[in-house]
């Protein structure tokens, strides 16, 4: 028998998709996800209302029942461009003033993420923002990460092919123009902007950002607008917190208008622009370091690392840090692959990580980026494996003893989770804080500190 609408099974749905997603559900949401219910149990295996509960908070997000309910309460308005004095603000000050900076410092990196990113419009305009500020874009290291709880709206984002109601009157009225091309069914999205921004589908209210294998870490920029609309101030908070962990000493959080409430935005600083507020992260603790930027990690193999003055290396560092002969060409051979990987090419990745495996040296890092290579391209088994791999060669690994804390945390296995991220605790407890560690793209030891105990703590 169908549960009626108002019965308890459907308080039980609602509940349980309010505590998965996030999003408060109004009367008319409601009624559409009561309607969708009643066709899965009358077209599935499991008819019993409450069976199909059970069944549904046992499954994760991207399950195909999840993914029907989600479509149904997600909106994913939004447009190119949307919201002009924030656009403005990137376009003239925020974007200029940390192109500058990275220039200034040698590292041509950003790293951009819009959160709640629907059919991919945002990113999008961030994409072709990029091209049009930086006339040497070819030489940037640049990443735009997209996510969204709906993969319906991810696929739509991947194809880039838009119609007429992707561009309002806030869209600047070349857009369409420049990169755009009329095709049968739209307008479809110029390659060179599209092959710039990566799609993933992330949960904002699951624990597993920020993290190496979702991309999310060392920000400059998040865009999380018109998405916490539908939150609660207690899940919102949460959420500013952990971009707060994403983002970059002095980087960015800009927020939709409606969703102006300085209050939840925690060790993030409000910043005027003209008719707009962005937040910014300003770590009191930590003095700000012009030098303590975003350096892509092939730099290290290819070029001098300016150190302090009184820069004290530590111990576990020093056998990485100074490469003999006999190691240069594994570490050329990993730079390569590091720098394939930040271009998402991973069988490019492989090939220079088997060329270092063929040195016959037990390198920890060439197991450690392999498994960073094959969890992002998706295989999370062979991931875990090289990981483990990584631990086993060098049990002083930090950041492989974190990933790992992270892959087991995100398979419920709590107590594995623990062991891995104290080892990487007790790994770095001694080292100078403010030293960046080897084979990140600019983690300190201090950032990797607060994360770990951010993990440890919420045990
Ligand atoms: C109104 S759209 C905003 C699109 C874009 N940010 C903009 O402002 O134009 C809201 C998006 O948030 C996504 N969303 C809702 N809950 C989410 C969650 N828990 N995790 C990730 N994305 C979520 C929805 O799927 C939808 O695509």
């Amino acid at each position: 028998m169908l549960p009626r609408a108002g019965t308890t099974t459907h308080e039980k749905l609602f509940d349980l998709i309010q505590s998965r997603t996030g999003l408060i559900l109004d009367a008319n949401r409601r009624k559409d996800v009561a309607a969708l219910f009643a066709t899965m149990l009358a077209s599935g295996d499991i008819t019993r209302p409450d069976d199909l509960v059970s069944f549904l908070s046992a499954q994760s997000a991207i399950h195909p029942f999840w993914q029907r309910l989600i479509h149904v309460v997600t909106i994913g308005e939004t447009y190119f461009f949307r919201n002009s004095p924030q656009f403005m603000a990137l376009r003239t000050q925020v974007l200029p003033a940390l192109i500058e900076k990275r220039r200034q410092s040698g590292s041509k990196q950003l790293r951009l993420w819009s959160a709640g990113c629907a059919t991919g419009e945002e990113p999008y305009s961030l994409a072709i923002l990029l091209r049009e500020l930086l006339p040497d874009i070819e030489t940037w290291n640049i990443s735009i990460l997209g996510t969204d709880i709906n993969e319906a709206y991810l696929q739509e984002a991947r194809a880039g092919l838009y119609r007429a109601r992707s561009f309002r009157n806030e869209t600047p009225a070349d857009v369409r123009e420049n990169w755009f091309t009329a095709v049968e069914g739209g307008y479809q999205l110029d390659a060179t902007v599209r092959q710039m921004v990566v799609f993933r589908s992330l949960n904002l209210t699951a624990d597993d950002f920020p993290s190496f294998e979702s991309n999310t870490m060392h920000v400059d920029v998040i865009l999380c607008r018109n998405v916490t609309i539908y939150f609660d101030r207690d899940t919102t908070r949460q959420i500013a917190a952990r971009f707060r962990q994403a983002l970059n000493e002095d980087g960015w959080l800009v927020v939709g208008h409606s969703e102006p409430q300085a209050d939840l935005y925690e060790g993030l600083t409000a910043e005027n622009f003209e008719n707009t507020v962005f937040y910014r992260k300003r770590t009191a603790t930590l003095p700000r370091q012009e030098t303590r930027m975003t350096r892509p990690i092939v730099t290290e193999f290819t070029a001098p690392i300016k150190r302090p003055e009184n820069h004290r290396p530590a111990p576990i560092l020093d056998k990485r840090k100074m490469p003999t002969s006999e190691t240069t060409a594994t570490e050329d051979y990993w730079a390569r692959a590091k720098a394939a990987a930040d271009h998402e090419q991973w069988d490019e990745a492989r090939t220079w990580l088997d060329k270092a495996k063929g040195q016959g040296r037990f390198e920890p890092q060439v197991y450690y980026l392999h498994g960073l290579v094959e969890l992002n391209a998706g295989n999370t088994e062979q991931g875990f494996r090289l990981l483990r791999r990584a631990v086993y060669c060098d049990s002083n690994f930090a950041l492989a003893h974190y990933l790992l804390g992270d892959l087991y945390h995100h398979q419920g296995a709590r107590k594995e989770a623990a062991r891995h991220w104290q080892f990487a605790l007790n790994a770095v407890e001694h080292n100078d804080s403010q030293q960046v560690l080897p084979y990140s793209d600019d983690l300190t030891v201090e950032m990797l500190v607060e994360l770990l105990a951010a993990r440890l703590s919420g045990l």
